[in-house]
């Protein structure tokens, strides 16, 4: 059995978890900074950790976290807002450039009127007058105008705030990830300060990029677009490379858990990044297949138990670990001898029966030829993730999903 510890000491329950560039965007169910930075401090293999690889990098925690620490860092995820964000968080951009322009858009709601835009081609969004005004597309396209006409090195930083309120200033709830408009009491009443809320972004950020460039850390950060349930390219990880894996893998398929793609789906489609559509289709359990194509001994009564009660649902959580199954199987060669992993899971309620998600990675490690050092328990205090779904589709019957996490650290024999 793969043994399991709660420590309260992993809480962080009063912990700053928005210090250096861990401020700029919201993501859902992001890791806490403070759960990579001890899983780094403590976890590290003692003899060398030159490289750390998050394969399900989401907003970049861990790849920030590596650079704190001043070792490189890989990270790959397939939704391109993910990317985006991971990118601009790890860039040391040129705070007094930035400073400047940041004085020169002050200006921009003086110098602003609507004949001044030169782009009013919202094709790409869908359905964008449903979801914004008018005037606030206007005035968002203004914005990415400006952007356009900053030295090209520095853009991203200005990218990223926009990034965040292209979501913000729509008519969605903001409180949810997935994608719901306002009741119509609410629009009439919704007039967003875009160029302000824009404006304090950015000044955000610029306190958090200060924070991060006076650590003068010269690790290097790359990122990746490859899908881990496919393949890992030997030309970016080749075998044996990695000293240590962080990172937090999504807990069960977008539609019946996190929905990323629905939440990714303002900025992806303001930027014109590809699948913004279909993200969900594509991440881990997107796609339903009839069989289950992994071997478990440790989660089989789990898996008996929902099958009998519905097979629907039986085959969404068999599509998700076919693909989880699949990711690990290409992550666990990358991984020299004496590495670690540390992988930060949920362990979700199906049809009243959790599953163990910590137990099916240890079982899955193990049989990739790593060892089970320990599985930490702790409290999720203010993860932004849903705590409760609806299991039996009936309104107020629901389940509770999760308030635990476990992390599950693992070393390569
Ligand atoms: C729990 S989130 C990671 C959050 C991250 N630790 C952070 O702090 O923001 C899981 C991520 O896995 C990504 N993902 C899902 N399926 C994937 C796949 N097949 N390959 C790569 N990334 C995937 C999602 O896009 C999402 O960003």
């Amino acid at each position: 059995m793969y043994q399991r510890i709660a420590d309260r000491s992993w809480n962080f329950k009063t912990a700053d978890t928005k210090e250096f560039t861990h401020c700029y965007h919201t993501y859902p169910a992001m890791m806490i900074p403070q759960v990579a930075r001890t899983l780094i401090e403590n976890y590290a293999p003692k003899d060398k950790c030159t490289l750390i690889f998050d394969p399900y990098m989401g907003s970049g925690t861990t790849l920030v976290e590596a650079s704190v620490k001043g070792i490189n860092s890989i990270g790959t995820d397939i939704n391109p807002l993910a990317r985006l964000i991971s990118m601009a968080k790890t860039i040391h951009f040129d705070t007094d450039k930035i400073q400047k322009y940041i004085s020169q858009i002050q200006v921009m709601p003086f110098l602003y009127s609507p004949d001044k835009v030169e782009n009013t081609d919202f094709s790409r969004i869908s359905n964008h007058l449903f979801w914004y005004s008018e005037d606030t597309l206007y005035k968002l396209s203004y914005i990415s105008q400006i952007i356009d006409s900053i030295e090209e090195s520095q853009q991203l930083f200005f990218k990223i705030a926009l990034s965040e309120i292209v979501r913000e200033v729509s008519y969605t709830r903001n409180g949810e990830f997935k994608r719901f408009r306002m009741q119509e009491d609410k629009i009439k009443q919704f007039n967003p300060d875009v160029f302000g809320i824009f404006e304090s972004k950015l000044y955000r950020n610029l306190e958090g990029l200060k924070q991060f460039n006076s650590l003068k850390s010269n690790a290097l950060t790359k990122i990746y677009d490859f899908n881990t349930v496919f393949d890992i390219p030997d030309g970016v990880l080749p075998d044996d490379s990695v000293d240590m894996v962080v990172t937090s893998p999504p807990y069960g398929d977008s539609h019946t858990t996190v929905a990323y793609g629905q939440f990714s789906r303002w900025a992806n489609e303001w930027f014109g990044f590809p699948n913004a559509q279909n993200l969900d289709n594509l991440l881990m359990g997107g796609k339903k297949k009839a069989v289950r194509e992994f071997e478990t001994k440790i989660i089989d009564q789990e898996l008996k138990e929902i099958e009998i009660q519905d097979k629907k649902r039986y085959l969404e959580v068999v599509s998700f670990l076919n693909d989880y199954y699949y990711s690990i199987k290409h992550i666990a060669p990358k991984i020299r001898k004496g590495g670690r992993i540390c992988f930060v899971v949920g362990n979700r309620t199906v049809k009243g029966v959790q599953i163990p998600l910590d137990y099916f990675t240890a079982e899955t490690f193990e049989y990739h030829g790593f060892n089970h050092e320990i599985t930490i328990v702790r409290e999720i205090p203010s993860k932004r993730m849903p705590t409760k779904n609806s299991p039996t589709n009936i309104t107020g019957a629901k389940a509770s999903t999760m308030c635990n996490e476990y992390i599950v650290v693992m070393t390569k024999k």
